[in-house]
This record gives C-alpha cells, structure tokens and sequence, in this order.
C-alpha cells in the first residue's frame, strides 16, 4: 500500500486558476496547478510525487519518441451541488489501463499509484473542477517507455504520470461522418482494443481527409472485410435500429472498450431498449435508413460523452438525420450527466467519493 507520506507533496507556490474562466473552456487545452509523477527502475515504481505542473526534460533518444511504447486513459472528475468531488468510475479506466500496459509490454501499475495517486491529485487541485453544466476535470493518466536507447526492445524504465485539465464539451454540435473505406483502424491480432498512443496519431491522416471533404470524423470499418462498423473517432457508436440499441461487439479486439460505453448500456436498458453486441453491416444501416426503422446514431466516449451523428456518408450514399426530433440521445446524454453532476441518484456505484 502507498500511504499519504509515500508521494512527495511539492504544493506550487502560487495557482493559476484565477487566470482561467471555468465558464469557457475549450477541451484538453489547460491544465490544473499540480500532476502526478512516477518512475518504473529496476523492477518497481519509485519518485512518486505530486509536484507542480511543469515541463519534463528528455533525451532525444528516449525510447517512447521512437517506437511508441505508450498508452494513456481518459477518466473525469466532477462536483455535485453540496461542492462534494467525485470520480467517474475510475477503476474501470484503472483495469483497462492495465489491459493496455499488458499489450505493449509494458509494466503495470499498481492500485495504489493509479487510484490513490489520483484521489490526493485531485484533492490537492478539487478547486479546478468546473461546476457548469456539461463541463468536469478531464483527468489524463499516462505512461511511456523512458529508456535513452534506440535499439528496438521494451525499456527497463518506464514514466506514468497523471495531468489534470478542466474542460467543456468535446464536440459542440450534432456530427457529420464519413464511413471510412481507405484507411483501417485496427485488425484483428493488433493493438485496437488498447489506449495506445500510435492508434491515435495512425487516425489522423483519415480523420484530416474525412475534414477536408466536410465531415467532422470517420467510421471505421473492419480490416478484413471492410463491411462491419467498428468505432468513431476518439468514441464508440450505437445506432438504434427498431427497439433495440446496437453497438459493435469486442471479441475480435479491434475497438476499444468504453466505460461511456458500458454505461450507455445500462441505461438504455433501463430505457427499455433490447441491448445488442454484435457485428453491424453498413449494408444492414443502410437498409434501415431506407425503411425508416434506423432512428439514431449516436458517439460515446468519455471526453465525447454522447454525441449525436447528423449525418453519415458511406461511399455516394448519403443519410441525414433529424437530430431535434430524436428523443434517446438526449435522454441518455442528460440521465448520465444528472448521475456524474449529482443532481441524479446513483443507483449503479459510478462515482467514487474524493
Ligand atoms: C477519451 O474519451 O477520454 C479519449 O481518450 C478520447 C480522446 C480525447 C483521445
């Protein structure tokens, strides 16, 4: 166990807070007063601390800027209306978190280091957690290879860190999104179901060409077939078809697990819809569309939360969609932003008390 005087506690000498407005704030752009710093040598994490945010200073030949041995998560803190802070079901992101360091042989981080690490960073910085609506502390764990060496190996040493940025929404307004048919995200046997780095920076170029033509972000696809819907973006997808609410299933390991995800589905159940994970063809969408029983279409993720799709391009194939007449959606969007800002009981154990 890390007990409170395990991690150093360097406070900063003054904050930066009063030099931000809460009220409007773009996302991942500022960051919090203090972050938390770890070092992996020789077989064990040690220099835990929380010190003030600032620079690192790294070699050139640090092995994570070559060959991407590196992973992060996303997770979100937020107030109630008594000021109470509370984290968005942190463990989940502490188990996937784990899932990631495995697949990129990495080493992984204890409970201790992760959760706790996290609650007195967050304690120490409770002050930054915006109380608008629709707005948190995005909380960005990460960590990455830190050997000075350019040989093509898994380090020996290893950085995990966690920053803290106060934030709005991701996307403002209902989406268009461009089915992607050139480019591929992940295939079987790969690293998609992980939070590594490079499945991020390998989606750009797509998502710029996909911006180029109009669309706010890509479909992906599957590798093999190029047939079966995977994930948008930084977001998984559910499309509700008739009473049920599909969304893609994960055991080929090509999509990323969401925690939004996983809590979409319990309350779209609750909801009264039939919860189905299983492979969805853009053909079977496309049908849907023409016999009018596709109702919505929606992003999940947790800096995205639900994100309405106005439009999705497949090919010449264009469906547009009515976003003010939709009633899951913003039901969905408004139910878990109720449970994460306490105005809503949490019946399921999802916010963990500071
Ligand atoms: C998240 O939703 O937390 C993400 O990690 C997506 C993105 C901002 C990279």
């Amino acid at each position: 166990m890390i007990a409170a005087m395990d991690i150093l506690i360097t406070k900063a000498e003054r904050s930066k807070l009063k030099e931000l407005d809460l009220n409007d704030l773009p996302f991942g752009k500022y960051f919090s007063d203090h972050m938390l710093e770890a070092d992996f040598q020789n077989g064990k994490w040690q220099n835990i601390e929380i010190k003030p945010y600032q620079p690192l200073l790294l070699s050139p030949s640090l092995a994570a800027l070559h060959y991407g041995q590196a992973i992060f998560e996303g997770i979100k803190a937020y107030k109630d209306p008594k000021g109470n802070a509370y984290i968005f079901r942190p463990y989940d992101n502490f188990h996937r978190f784990n899932i990631s360091a495995e697949r990129m042989k990495m080493p992984s981080v204890p409970e201790d280091l992760f959760i706790e690490g996290m609650r007195q960073l967050i304690a120490l910085d409770k002050d930054w957690i915006p109380t608008k609506q629709d707005h948190s502390l995005y909380i960005r764990p990460f960590m990455f290879s830190s050997d000075e060496i350019i040989g093509v190996r898994p380090s020996d040493t290893y950085k995990f860190l966690i920053i803290l940025s106060p934030t709005g929404p991701y996307y403002g307004a209902p989406m268009r999104i461009y089915v992607e048919e050139k480019y591929v995200r992940a295939a079987p046997g790969g690293v998609g179901f992980a939070k590594a780095a490079g499945n991020y920076g390998g989606a750009m170029l797509a998502s710029a060409e996909a911006k180029k033509k109009g669309y706010d972000q890509v479909l992906w696809m599957d590798a093999i077939e190029h047939k079966y819907v995977q994930e948008i973006g930084t977001m998984n997808v559910f499309f509700i078809i008739g009473n049920s609410a599909i969304t893609p299933n994960l055991d080929q390991g090509t999509i990323l697990e969401g925690v939004t995800r996983s809590s979409s589905m319990v309350l779209l159940k609750e909801m009264g819809f039939k919860i189905e994970e299983r492979p969805l063809s853009i053909e079977e969408i496309m049908e849907a569309y023409k016999s009018g029983t596709l109702r919505e279409v929606f992003g999940t993720g947790t800096a995205a939360t639900i994100s309405m799709i106005r439009e999705l391009r497949y090919k010449d194939y264009v469906m547009k969609f009515e976003v003010e007449k939709w009633k899951t959606a913003p039901l969905l969007k408004e139910w878990l932003a109720d449970i994460r800002e306490g105005r809503r009981e949490d019946k399921y154990g999802w916010m963990w008390k500071i």
